[in-house]
Protein backbone atom coordinates (compact mmCIF):
# COMPACT_ATOMS: atom_id res chain seq x y z
CA UNK A 1 0.00 0.00 0.00
CA UNK A 2 1.33 3.31 -0.94
CA UNK A 3 0.85 6.29 1.41
CA UNK A 4 0.32 9.97 -0.09
CA UNK A 5 1.10 12.63 2.21
CA UNK A 6 -2.36 14.80 2.39
CA UNK A 7 -0.99 18.47 1.67
CA UNK A 8 2.21 17.32 2.73
CA UNK A 9 2.45 15.81 6.22
CA UNK A 10 0.06 18.33 7.30
CA UNK A 11 -0.53 16.60 10.90
CA UNK A 12 2.77 17.32 11.94
CA UNK A 13 3.63 20.66 9.67
CA UNK A 14 1.60 23.44 7.85
CA UNK A 15 -0.40 22.27 4.92
CA UNK A 16 1.00 22.61 1.74
CA UNK A 17 3.97 24.51 2.96
CA UNK A 18 7.87 23.06 1.67
CA UNK A 19 8.20 22.11 5.83
CA UNK A 20 5.08 19.65 5.46
CA UNK A 21 6.81 18.35 1.71
CA UNK A 22 10.04 17.72 3.43
CA UNK A 23 8.36 15.96 6.68
CA UNK A 24 6.08 13.55 4.46
CA UNK A 25 9.71 12.48 2.29
CA UNK A 26 11.35 11.83 5.64
CA UNK A 27 8.59 9.93 6.94
CA UNK A 28 8.66 7.90 4.38
CA UNK A 29 5.63 8.99 1.81
CA UNK A 30 5.58 7.57 -1.53
CA UNK A 31 3.90 11.09 -2.75
CA UNK A 32 2.52 14.32 -1.67
CA UNK A 33 -1.20 15.89 -2.76
CA UNK A 34 -1.02 19.72 -3.14
CA UNK A 35 -3.62 21.85 -4.14
CA UNK A 36 -3.20 24.55 -6.94
CA UNK A 37 -4.61 27.77 -6.63
CA UNK A 38 -3.35 31.08 -9.23
CA UNK A 39 -2.28 34.67 -8.06
CA UNK A 40 -4.31 37.65 -10.12
CA UNK A 41 -0.38 38.02 -11.99
CA UNK A 42 -0.42 34.87 -13.03
CA UNK A 43 1.52 32.53 -10.78
CA UNK A 44 0.22 29.15 -9.88
CA UNK A 45 0.68 28.61 -5.90
CA UNK A 46 -0.13 25.86 -3.33
CA UNK A 47 -2.82 26.59 -1.32
CA UNK A 48 -6.07 24.59 0.18
CA UNK A 49 -8.41 27.56 0.17
CA UNK A 50 -9.35 30.32 -2.21
CA UNK A 51 -8.51 32.27 0.18
CA UNK A 52 -5.57 33.25 2.26
CA UNK A 53 -7.67 34.15 5.42
CA UNK A 54 -7.18 30.33 7.38
CA UNK A 55 -3.90 30.56 6.95
CA UNK A 56 -1.82 33.27 6.96
CA UNK A 57 -2.05 36.58 8.42
CA UNK A 58 -3.47 37.61 5.09
CA UNK A 59 -7.45 38.28 4.03
CA UNK A 60 -8.69 38.14 0.87
CA UNK A 61 -8.91 35.83 -1.99
CA UNK A 62 -5.72 34.41 -4.06
CA UNK A 63 -7.26 35.23 -7.79
CA UNK A 64 -7.14 38.61 -7.01
CA UNK A 65 -3.76 38.99 -4.67
CA UNK A 66 -0.25 39.68 -6.63
CA UNK A 67 2.51 36.72 -6.45
CA UNK A 68 4.94 39.72 -4.50
CA UNK A 69 2.30 40.00 -1.55
CA UNK A 70 1.25 36.63 -1.38
CA UNK A 71 4.93 35.55 -1.52
CA UNK A 72 5.18 37.76 1.68
CA UNK A 73 2.37 35.77 4.12
CA UNK A 74 3.32 33.83 6.75
CA UNK A 75 1.95 30.24 6.08
CA UNK A 76 3.73 28.72 9.33
CA UNK A 77 2.77 30.31 12.45
CA UNK A 78 -0.71 29.72 12.82
CA UNK A 79 0.02 25.88 13.14
CA UNK A 80 2.80 26.23 15.52
CA UNK A 81 5.14 29.00 16.47
CA UNK A 82 7.66 26.89 15.55
CA UNK A 83 7.39 27.30 11.69
CA UNK A 84 7.09 31.19 11.83
CA UNK A 85 8.46 32.40 8.27
CA UNK A 86 7.27 29.26 6.07
CA UNK A 87 6.22 30.93 2.89
CA UNK A 88 3.10 29.77 0.36
CA UNK A 89 5.24 27.92 -2.13
CA UNK A 90 5.17 27.94 -6.04
CA UNK A 91 4.42 25.03 -8.07
CA UNK A 92 7.52 25.12 -9.59
CA UNK A 93 9.26 25.31 -6.31
CA UNK A 94 7.63 22.30 -5.24
CA UNK A 95 8.20 20.32 -8.50
CA UNK A 96 11.81 21.04 -8.15
CA UNK A 97 11.55 19.73 -4.45
CA UNK A 98 9.69 16.74 -5.97
CA UNK A 99 12.90 16.58 -8.71
CA UNK A 100 15.12 16.21 -6.07
CA UNK A 101 13.43 13.31 -3.92
CA UNK A 102 12.30 9.90 -5.27
CA UNK A 103 8.40 10.94 -4.43
CA UNK A 104 5.75 11.62 -7.22
CA UNK A 105 3.16 14.32 -6.52
CA UNK A 106 -0.26 14.41 -7.00
CA UNK A 107 -2.02 18.11 -8.08
CA UNK A 108 -5.33 18.70 -6.86
CA UNK A 109 -6.10 21.83 -9.41
CA UNK A 110 -8.79 23.69 -7.52
CA UNK A 111 -11.18 25.33 -9.73
CA UNK A 112 -13.07 28.43 -8.85
CA UNK A 113 -15.50 28.94 -11.77
CA UNK A 114 -14.75 31.21 -14.47
CA UNK A 115 -11.25 32.65 -12.90
CA UNK A 116 -8.31 29.92 -13.28
CA UNK A 117 -9.26 30.21 -17.09
CA UNK A 118 -6.03 28.11 -18.63
CA UNK A 119 -5.04 26.96 -15.59
CA UNK A 120 -4.45 23.05 -17.21
CA UNK A 121 -2.35 24.48 -19.68
CA UNK A 122 -0.30 26.20 -17.34
CA UNK A 123 -0.03 23.06 -14.82
CA UNK A 124 0.65 20.77 -17.68
CA UNK A 125 3.66 23.41 -19.03
CA UNK A 126 5.31 23.62 -15.09
CA UNK A 127 5.47 19.43 -15.50
CA UNK A 128 6.47 18.93 -18.57
CA UNK A 129 9.21 22.07 -18.44
CA UNK A 130 10.86 19.53 -15.56
CA UNK A 131 9.82 16.15 -17.13
CA UNK A 132 8.38 15.38 -14.67
CA UNK A 133 5.15 13.63 -16.32
CA UNK A 134 6.10 10.40 -15.13
CA UNK A 135 5.94 11.08 -11.35
CA UNK A 136 2.83 13.42 -11.29
CA UNK A 137 -1.15 12.21 -11.29
CA UNK A 138 -3.84 15.42 -11.50
CA UNK A 139 -6.82 15.09 -9.68
CA UNK A 140 -9.68 17.32 -9.24
CA UNK A 141 -13.78 17.05 -8.39
CA UNK A 142 -13.72 19.37 -11.53
CA UNK A 143 -13.92 16.70 -14.22
CA UNK A 144 -13.94 19.22 -17.57
CA UNK A 145 -10.88 20.34 -16.25
CA UNK A 146 -9.77 16.23 -16.24
CA UNK A 147 -11.17 16.14 -19.29
CA UNK A 148 -8.95 19.24 -20.67
CA UNK A 149 -5.75 17.98 -18.92
CA UNK A 150 -6.18 14.43 -20.97
CA UNK A 151 -6.77 16.78 -24.12
CA UNK A 152 -3.31 19.02 -23.62
CA UNK A 153 -1.53 15.44 -22.96
CA UNK A 154 -3.14 12.19 -23.05
CA UNK A 155 -0.03 10.44 -20.99
CA UNK A 156 -0.60 12.75 -18.18
CA UNK A 157 -2.20 10.61 -15.77
CA UNK A 158 -5.24 11.37 -13.65
CA UNK A 159 -7.28 10.79 -10.77
CA UNK A 160 -11.25 11.31 -10.43
CA UNK A 161 -11.83 12.93 -7.41
CA UNK A 162 -15.43 12.00 -6.19
CA UNK A 163 -16.83 12.62 -2.75
CA UNK A 164 -19.44 9.19 -2.65
CA UNK A 165 -17.97 6.82 -4.58
CA UNK A 166 -20.73 4.33 -6.57
CA UNK A 167 -21.54 1.62 -9.06
CA UNK A 168 -20.59 3.93 -11.59
CA UNK A 169 -18.12 5.56 -10.61
CA UNK A 170 -15.43 2.86 -12.88
CA UNK A 171 -17.64 3.65 -15.65
CA UNK A 172 -16.98 7.60 -14.93
CA UNK A 173 -13.41 7.21 -15.02
CA UNK A 174 -13.30 4.85 -18.06
CA UNK A 175 -15.03 7.56 -19.85
CA UNK A 176 -12.34 10.68 -18.55
CA UNK A 177 -9.53 7.83 -19.28
CA UNK A 178 -8.64 8.27 -15.29
CA UNK A 179 -5.95 5.93 -13.64
CA UNK A 180 -7.92 6.32 -10.82
CA UNK A 181 -10.66 7.71 -8.01
CA UNK A 182 -9.62 9.40 -5.34
CA UNK A 183 -13.08 9.02 -3.45
CA UNK A 184 -14.25 10.05 0.46
CA UNK A 185 -13.05 6.50 2.05
CA UNK A 186 -16.08 6.33 3.83
CA UNK A 187 -17.68 5.47 0.72
CA UNK A 188 -15.78 2.23 -0.70
CA UNK A 189 -16.27 -1.47 0.19
CA UNK A 190 -14.15 -4.52 -0.72
CA UNK A 191 -17.05 -4.82 -3.76
CA UNK A 192 -16.07 -1.66 -5.08
CA UNK A 193 -12.39 -2.70 -4.82
CA UNK A 194 -12.75 -5.59 -6.25
CA UNK A 195 -14.83 -4.22 -9.54
CA UNK A 196 -11.98 -1.65 -10.12
CA UNK A 197 -9.39 -3.77 -9.83
CA UNK A 198 -11.01 -5.58 -12.32
CA UNK A 199 -11.00 -2.95 -14.79
CA UNK A 200 -7.75 -1.72 -14.13
CA UNK A 201 -8.43 1.49 -11.65
CA UNK A 202 -6.97 1.81 -8.72
CA UNK A 203 -8.31 3.65 -5.70
CA UNK A 204 -6.56 6.12 -3.52
CA UNK A 205 -9.23 6.98 -0.89
CA UNK A 206 -8.69 10.12 1.57
CA UNK A 207 -8.38 10.95 4.25
CA UNK A 208 -7.21 8.30 6.04
CA UNK A 209 -5.81 8.80 9.85
CA UNK A 210 -7.35 6.25 12.06
CA UNK A 211 -4.92 3.44 12.08
CA UNK A 212 -8.22 1.31 12.66
CA UNK A 213 -9.21 2.49 9.35
CA UNK A 214 -5.19 2.33 7.92
CA UNK A 215 -5.20 -1.38 8.80
CA UNK A 216 -8.62 -2.31 7.34
CA UNK A 217 -7.35 -0.89 4.24
CA UNK A 218 -4.55 -2.32 3.98
CA UNK A 219 -5.91 -5.73 4.61
CA UNK A 220 -8.55 -5.18 1.87
CA UNK A 221 -5.44 -4.50 -0.65
CA UNK A 222 -5.81 -1.02 -1.27
CA UNK A 223 -3.38 1.01 -3.59
CA UNK A 224 -2.74 3.51 -1.65
CA UNK A 225 -3.87 6.25 1.39
CA UNK A 226 -4.17 9.93 1.28
CA UNK A 227 -3.14 10.92 4.88
CA UNK A 228 -2.24 13.52 7.04
CA UNK A 229 -0.15 11.53 8.29
CA UNK A 230 2.29 9.54 6.40
CA UNK A 231 4.81 8.60 9.56
CA UNK A 232 1.79 6.87 11.63
CA UNK A 233 0.09 5.02 8.42
CA UNK A 234 4.14 3.74 7.86
CA UNK A 235 4.30 2.29 10.87
CA UNK A 236 1.24 1.20 11.27
CA UNK A 237 1.37 -0.67 7.97
CA UNK A 238 4.82 -1.95 8.94
CA UNK A 239 3.82 -3.48 12.25
CA UNK A 240 1.33 -5.14 10.95
O1 LIG B 1 -7.09 14.80 -2.82
C1 LIG B 1 -7.84 14.48 -1.71
C2 LIG B 1 -8.28 15.69 -0.95
O2 LIG B 1 -7.24 16.63 -0.95
C3 LIG B 1 -9.52 16.32 -1.50
O3 LIG B 1 -10.07 17.24 -0.64
O4 LIG B 1 -10.53 19.46 0.23
O5 LIG B 1 -8.60 18.19 1.13
O6 LIG B 1 -8.50 19.15 -1.16
P1 LIG B 1 -9.37 18.56 -0.09
MG1 LIG C 1 -6.62 18.40 -1.95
Amino acid sequence: MEIWAHRGASAVAPENTMAAFVKAYESGADAIEVDVQRTSDGVLVIMHDETVNRTTQGRGYIYSASFAWLSQLDAGYKFSSSFHGERVPTLDQTLSFVESTSLRINIELKIVQNTYVGIEEQVIDAIKQRDLTDRVVISSFHYPSLRRIKQLDPNQAIGLLCTQYNAVTPMYAKQFGAEAVHPHWKTISPTYMNEAFEQNIKIRPYTVNDPRIVRTLNAWGIDAVITNHPGLVRKVITTN
